[in-house]
C-alpha cells in the first residue's frame, strides 16, 4: 500500500477550501444519512458537510488523511464544542482506514475522483464495503468528464474582509487515465496581488462503465444513479455522476 502522495494533501490551499467548494450538496447527503443516527464520511475533508450533519443530531465518522485538511477542521470543531461528542474525525485513507465497526450508511463527497486507478478503487470500495452493514449504503460523486486538457481559468472570486481572493484552474490529461489539476489563488489588495498560491493536485480519470465494474467486483450493487444533487436521475453522457450503491458483499 502505497502511502498518500504530496499530490493529494491541499497542502498549501487547505485553509482557502471552504471559500471556493460552494457546492449545495449538504440536503442530499443528510437525506441519506439521516435514514439512521451515524454515517460515515470518507474523505471528510474540513467538515464541510459533517458538520452541518452533526448539528442536525447525527452521530460523523470521519475519515481524512491529509494532515492541512484536518487542522481546518479541527479549527472548525475547537469553535463548536456542543458537536465533540458527535463527530469522530480520525486519520486515514480510504483504502486502509479501520475502525473494527460497521455503519448503515457511507459516503464520499467530491472524494472517488482523488482514486487514481483501478487498483486503488477496488482497493478503496472493499474497505469501504467492510464498513458497511448488510444492504448498507454508499453513495458518492463523481466527474466523469476528466478527458479534455482545460487552460487554467477563473474559476470563482471572493471577498475576504478588504481582500479579495480569486481562484484559477487548469487541467492537463496526463498518460495512465489521469489528470493533472493544477489550482492557483491570488489575494488581491488595493487591486494589487499581494499573495499567489500555486498547487497541483492529480485525479483520475473513469467512466460509468468503470465504476459500476469497481462496484461490483467489491459486492456492491447499484441501486439508484443521479445527475446532481437534487435526485434528478443520470442519463447518458451526463458528466457528474451520482452513485447509491447498496453492500451486498455478506450474502
Ligand atoms: C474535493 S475534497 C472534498 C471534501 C469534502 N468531502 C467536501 O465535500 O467538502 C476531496 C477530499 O478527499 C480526500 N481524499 C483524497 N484521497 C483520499 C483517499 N485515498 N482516502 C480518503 N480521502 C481522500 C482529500 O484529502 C479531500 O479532503
Amino acid at each position: 500500500m502505497t502511502s498518500q502522495s504530496d499530490d493529494r494533501s491541499y497542502g498549501k490551499t487547505a485553509h482557502l477550501y471552504d471559500l471556493f467548494d460552494r457546492k449545495e450538496n449538504i440536503e442530499f447527503f443528510y437525506h441519506y444519512a439521516s435514514q439512521a443516527d451515524e454515517v460515515l464520511d470518507i474523505g471528510a475533508g474540513t467538515g464541510r458537510i459533517a458538520i452541518p450533519l452533526a448539528e442536525r443530531g447525527l452521530q460523523v465518522c470521519c475519515v481524512e488523511p491529509p494532515p492541512a485538511m484536518r487542522r481546518e477542521f479541527e479549527k472548525k470543531l475547537a469553535r463548536r464544542p456542543e458537536l465533540a461528542d458527535r463527530i469522530w474525525l480520525i486519520s486515514g485513507d480510504a483504502r486502509s482506514f479501520d475502525v473494527h465497526r460497521t455503519f448503515p450508511s457511507a459516503f464520499l463527497s467530491g472524494c472517488f475522483d482523488h482514486f487514481l486507478d483501478d487498483q486503488e478503487r477496488r482497493a478503496s470500495l472493499l474497505n469501504i464495503g467492510r464498513h458497511l452493514a448488510p444492504n448498507g449504503i454508499l453513495v458518492f460523486d463523481v466527474f466523469l468528464g476528466l478527458m479534455k486538457d482545460t487552460p487554467l481559468s477563473p474559476a470563482g472570486r471572493v471577498g475576504v474582509g478588504t481582500r479579495k481572493i480569486r481562484r484559477f484552474v487548469g487541467g492537463k490529461v496526463l498518460p495512465g487515465q489521469k489528470k493533472e489539476v493544477t489550482l492557483v489563488f491570488e489575494v488581491v489588495q488595493d487591486g494589487q496581488i499581494v499573495e499567489r498560491i500555486k498547487e497541483r493536485g492529480l485525479v483520475g480519470i473513469t467512466s460509468r462503465g468503470n465504476v459500476h465494474r469497481a462496484l461490483k467486483e467489491a459486492g456492491f450493487e447499484v441501486s439508484r444513479e443521479w445527475r446532481d444533487y437534487d435526485f434528478k436521475p443520470y442519463q447518458e453522457g451526463d458528466s457528474l455522476l451520482i452513485v447509491e450503491a447498496r453492500n451486498q458483499s455478506w450474502r
